[in-house]
């Protein structure tokens, strides 16, 4: 799976920066670092929802599950990244 964290201009300033080193952490605790390719990103089209983040990459039971083929997580912000990774990511990594 690869989570890509937007870097684009408008998403840098809303603290990208922070959400990848929060994402860094996040990975590390729930010890999915192996599972993951984080990787930060050009603008990815939703700059007045930002930080956004996207996630592909998913296994076909993960498809199934959501019914897409990737995931977009918007207004995430170092505060919020646990939960929105814990609600929304970590059920797609079939762990
Ligand atoms: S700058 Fe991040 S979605 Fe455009």
């Amino acid at each position: 799976m690869n989570i890509k964290v937007c870097v684009g201009s408008s998403c840098h300033l809303k603290g990208s920066y922070d959400v990848i080193e929060q994402m860094k952490e996040i990975l590390k605790k729930y010890d999915v670092e192996d599972l993951v390719d984080l990787q930060a990103s050009f603008c990815l089209g939703f700059c007045a929802q930002g930080v956004t983040v996207k996630t592909d990459g998913l296994d076909a039971a993960s498809v199934e599950k959501i019914g897409e083929d990737q995931l977009f997580l918007h207004n995430v912000n170092k505060d919020n990244a646990e939960d929105l990774f814990v609600k929304d990511i970590y059920p797609l990594l079939n762990c």
